[in-house]
């Protein structure tokens, strides 16, 4: 692994092993490029992820944030740090499940001055990329099909289908969005924690984060692995799911450090900060704030309109965004009742939850929460 020094630089090899004892992650550092460094689960972790997982794909600790990512990660962790940023840039960060889809919708329209005709017409992957997307086209689905033989068939059936999908399917974001016409509006979504982003993001671009409660969130959480079959093969029961969840272990984990990154940001005026609950209750009054933070100026009409099309209902069916598009290719055939567009409730965590799961993860809450001075709305 290239630490981006000669041999014969003696200086910088002491800087370099000062630096490490203060930060030891750092060993595992890519290069100078960028700060982000990969540290192996110990075996403990990695029997545990081999029990619950069909299909593995080297999940590590990726530092600084400690978040968990496929090793895959690391063909882009560069990418992603030095990402040249446009001062048009609009963002959505979350952590996964928070309804981010959602979100996105809403956020493009609004930055398409509600031109909803186009917003049907455009699928998400496509006109709102995943920054990370890699991790799921190349690092997962190679590994799928390698391993569990995936109908490759259905895969080419599907992009011939939506020819739209191939470009995100054989690209990384960065690369689509460096080559997006500069007179075109960049949108793009990230699960990654602030501290592997490029760290004048907020100063440049307009973000929109979207938090739900985590109760909530790991219901839905678990929902996604079964739903998304071909990807992790999630073979445990929910109360092992969340025991994953609290202990850090799945992708995009941990949940209390993405909230808390984001949260310490809040104010800056470049952050619009929204909750999922606070969709749920008042859409429209979440419509006028970040139309207001996108400076949009929307009339009456376009407001209800827009309302209708984010409406869970309208989402459901709407084929651009509900993630059908994959059912043949990752989806669990076997649970058609299954949709990544679900139930989209307040408190279905009580269906799931017993009395001392619910404890466990009130003290887990309770332990992990400080500095985030949110009040969850459960119900
Ligand atoms: P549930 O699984 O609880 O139903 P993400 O986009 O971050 O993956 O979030 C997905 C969650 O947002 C799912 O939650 C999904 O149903 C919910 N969601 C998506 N669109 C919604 C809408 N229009 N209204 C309410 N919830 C919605």
């Amino acid at each position: 692994m290239s630490l981006g020094v000669s041999n014969g630089d003696v200086v910088g090899e002491q800087k370099r092993s000062r630096l490490h004892k203060l930060m030891p992650w750092k060993k595992h550092k890519l290069s100078f490029a960028s700060p982000v460094a990969f540290e192996p689960y110990d075996t403990k972790t990695q029997e545990l992820l081999k029990k619950n997982f069909g299909v593995l794909h080297n999940l590590q600790t990726v530092w600084p944030g400690g978040i968990c990512l496929p090793t895959s990660y690391k063909d882009i962790a560069n990418k992603v740090y030095n990402l040249p940023l446009r001062a048009t840039d609009v963002w959505v960060m979350s952590f996964p499940k928070t309804g981010s889809t959602w979100t996105q919708e809403m956020v493009w329209c609004i930055g398409n001055d509600c031109d909803l005709t186009r917003a049907r017409s455009l699928h998400m992957d496509v006109k709102f990329p995943l920054l990370e997307h890699w991790i799921n086209s190349k690092g997962m689905m190679s590994k799928v099909i390698r391993q569990k033989g995936l109908k490759t068939t259905k895969m080419f059936a599907m992009l011939n289908k939506n020819p739209e999908i191939m470009t995100i399917a054989k690209d990384d974001t960065t690369a689509i969005l460096n080559r997006t016409p500069r007179n075109q509006r960049r949108f793009a979504k990230t699960h990654i924690f602030f501290s592997l982003l490029p760290p004048r993001i907020l100063d440049v671009c307009k973000i929109v984060y979207v938090a739900r409660n985590p109760k909530d969130t790991v219901v839905s959480y678990y929902h996604h692995n079964l739903l998304f079959k071909g990807l992790y093969e999630f073979r445990g029961d929910f109360k092992t799911f969340v025991d994953l969840f609290m202990a850090n272990i799945l992708p995009w984990c941990p949940y209390w450090e993405n909230l808390r990154q984001a949260w310490s940001r809040r104010h800056h005026p470049n952050m619009c900060f929204i909750m999922y609950e606070d969709m749920k209750e008042d859409l429209l009054a979440v419509v006028r704030k970040v139309s207001a933070f996108l400076e949009k100026d929307l009339t009456e009409q376009q407001v209800t309109d827009l309302c209708e099309h984010l409406s869970f209902s309208s989402m459901s069916k709407n084929d651009k965004v509900n993630r059908e598009v994959y059912r043949d290719v990752i989806m669990d055939e076997n649970k058609k009742e299954n949709k990544f567009i679900r139930k989209g409730q307040i408190g279905d965590w009580k269906n799931y939850f017993d009395e001392d799961l619910n404890r466990r993860f009130d003290a887990w809450i309770q332990a992990n929460s400080h500095g985030i001075d949110i009040e969850f709305k459960y119900e």
